[in-house]
């Protein structure tokens, strides 16, 4: 299968996107045509950002899983689809065709049916990464349920937040999951997040870890037996949901500036048209080649770069279950060898810290099938640039800097492999359907190169985000409010005199640690849940290896004893209340936060004090009790 749409030299790019953007409907039209649709749409796109609203393909039919597995079989059936490498070394890999994975979708679909999972029912899946991962994502989609991936370091609070938010009356789940020299209890936190929760239906149980687990009669069943009761029925087949191109394909929540997690929704027919042009065009794949994603499908980089991207155009993607640092910090390096990968996208916070391992775990590895390196989730600073580019492409490999969102569904600025180029810690050029502007905080348009302001993208793309789940005003005043007419991102960045883009992290209260988005004001919530915490203030400071760290400022009410216990337990809360990834690296306690006199936190200086830069603090005269500061600078943990 080759791709109509992929652009191959720098004069089809330009081409590309004066034709995107000049005339977006003619454009995507003949992209989507190449896809099975069940119905033509009647109109590509109706829209405006004000309430906003946004539909593609209108009126167009089709199941995205005809389009990642059905349409394939014909021609890649017996071509592999997953190659599935275990957390073990020593544990066979597993590998599903085309084939094996259409039988499986299938077969699940079932299994769905049969409990109860009716088109438009949210599935609520957590889950290690395993082929049964990917198994139960697209057999959702299969029988037109919209899923809730939810990664598997959220804590039961979390995962019973986004339940009921979602009122998903179904989960999927294993008894355990592998990670490194770690064996995470998976059923367990499920069960903890359904006491007192009524409306959970049905809990569907995967084998992996075969770790002990309790199993509620009526509620809980093994995914193993119910496979079974559907081979004793025959045919496996399972006629797909025939969907609206606009009809929910899935919620994933993410954090925001306020304390509340948002489901951002993505709807069918433009999320796998964005998905596929990305993923064909960034990675420049071609059939055969093996495509490495290490992200996990708990986050969108899974969902949109191991599952619908790539199956979509029936690439062969490997899903690996364990981390880049166990048995060693070879663990990498060492598949890329066994499979001879093609392509490796991974994140800055891996990279900087198999960095901080030495090249001694690098070295014995045969690299030279690696053709393309991407890179994900934050910004990548030029030193971790240069030693990917050097000792893991050997200068032979471009790299891809993907700049994206989870609302936005797919890659927005990139530069596409070998055919635009890179440059060292900038995401380069907008991709075909992208129109991004820089505004300044007036939400006046800066034009010109080598300047800097807020990120907004001013047209529709196919893959964006539609709504907050069950909450549209919230969608409008997060992303449509702050500059009329425009979607913004929440970042910041800089223009470069060739037009080149360079993100430079978030503008607004959400944190990026390791990649993972993580609001300040959530955080804040969970330490003030710690018995002993009048109040918080957290600021994000650069960390060497996870990008940022979480620096808290505690308000403590007095009766701890020892200090550093005090601290575990407030760790411990924030770990119960929203998981391990949002502890913070560091506590000061202190005994009141700079405030205005309207009783607004100041953390611009609090920022600074953790950042470590105490020099100059700017104007503190405006502040409640101006004192405050010289005593959070003395105490500071820098
Ligand atoms: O700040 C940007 C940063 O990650 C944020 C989006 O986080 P999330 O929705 O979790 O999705 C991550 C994976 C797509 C953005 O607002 N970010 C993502 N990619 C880059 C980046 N910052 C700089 N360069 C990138 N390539």
């Amino acid at each position: 299968m080759t791709y109509p749409y992929q652009i191959n030299n720098i004069d089809a790019y330009r081409e590309a996107y004066q034709k995107s953007i000049e005339h977006p409907e003619k454009f995507w039209d003949e992209i989507a045509s190449t896809f099975v649709w069940r119905k033509k749409w009647d109109k590509v796109l109706d829209w405006n950002f004000i309430e906003p609203h946004v539909k593609w393909f209108l009126g167009g039919k089709l199941n995205i899983t005809e389009n990642c597995l059905d349409r394939h079989l014909a021609t890649l059936g017996d071509k592999p689809a997953i190659i599935w490498e275990s957390n073990d070394p020593e544990e066979h890999h597993r590998v599903l065709t085309y084939r094996d994975l259409h039988m499986k979708v299938n077969q699940f679909a079932h299994v769905l049916k049969n409990n109860g999972v009716k088109k438009g029912d949210r599935v609520c899946i957590y889950m290690g990464m395993i082929p049964e991962l990917t198994i139960a994502v697209l057999a959702c989609a299969r029988v037109g349920a919209i899923h809730s991936v939810i990664f598997g370091g959220f804590s039961s609070q979390a995962i019973a937040d986004r339940l009921y938010d979602a009122q998903a009356e179904f989960i999927v789940t294993c008894d355990g999951a592998f990670r490194g020299n770690k064996d995470i209890p998976l059923k367990n936190v499920i069960d903890d997040a359904l006491i007192g929760c009524r409306f959970v239906k049905r809990v569907i149980v995967a084998t992996r870890t075969r770790t002990p687990v309790s199993m509620i009669k009526g509620r809980d069943v093994w995914w193993e037996d119910e496979i079974k009761k559907v081979e004793t029925q025959g045919n496996p087949f399972y006629e797909p949901e025939v969907m609206d191109a606009e009809d929910e394909l899935f919620i994933l929540y993410t954090s925001g500036s306020t304390g509340k997690p948002k489901g951002v929704v993505h709807t069918t027919g433009g999320y796998m048209v964005w998905t596929n042009y990305t993923f064909v065009n960034v990675f420049q794949y071609q059939p055969g080649q093996i495509h490495f994603c290490t992200a996990d499908i708990g986050w969108i980089t899974g969902h949109s770069y191991i599952v619908y991207g790539p199956l979509s155009a029936g690439a062969t993607v490997l899903m690996f279950e364990g981390v880049p640092t166990w048995p060693d910090a070879g663990r990498f390096w060492q598949i890329v060898e066994k499979y001879k990968v093609d392509i490796l996208y991974t994140a800055p916070t891996a990279i900087r810290s198999l960095m901080g391992f030495g090249l001694d775990y690098v070295k014995p590895y045969d690299l030279s099938s690696l053709k393309v390196l991407g890179s994900v989730g934050e910004p990548i600073n030029e030193e971790a640039w240069w030693w990917f580019y050097r000792n893991i492409g050997k200068e032979n490999c471009p790299i891809v800097d993907t700049w994206w969102q989870t609302e936005t569904g797919g890659i927005m600025i990139s530069n596409m492999a070998g055919v635009t180029p890179h440059k060292p810690a900038h995401a380069t050029l907008p991709l075909p359907g992208v129109n991004p502007v820089l505004v300044d905080e007036q939400g006046k348009v800066i034009e010109g190169n080598a300047v800097s302001g807020n990120l907004c993208i001013s047209q529709p793309w196919p893959g964006m985000i539609r709504t907050t789940y069950g909450d549209h005003e919230r969608c409008r005043t997060t992303y449509f409010s702050t500059y009329p007419q425009s979607y913004f991102t929440g970042d910041g960045c800089l223009r470069d005199e060739d037009g080149n883009y360079r993100i430079t992290g978030r503008v607004d209260d959400v944190l990026n640690v390791s990649g993972h988005r993580i609001g300040t004001a959530e955080v804040e919530n969970a330490l003030n849940m710690h018995n002993g915490v009048v109040e918080s203030a957290v600021v994000g400071y650069a960390h060497d290896i996870k990008g940022q760290g979480i620096y808290a400022y505690v308000v403590y009410d007095g009766s701890h004893e020892d200090e550093n216990l005090t601290r575990q337990d407030i760790i411990q809360t924030v770990s119960r209340v929203i998981g391990p990834i949002a502890k913070p690296d560091k506590i000061q306690f202190v005994s009141g936060l700079p405030k205005t006199r309207s009783g607004k936190i100041m953390r611009r200086i609090l920022r600074k004090i953790a950042e470590g830069d105490t020099g100059n603090l700017g104007d503190i005269t405006t502040l409640l009790d101006p004192g405050i500061v010289q005593e959070i600078k003395n105490g500071a943990l820098v």
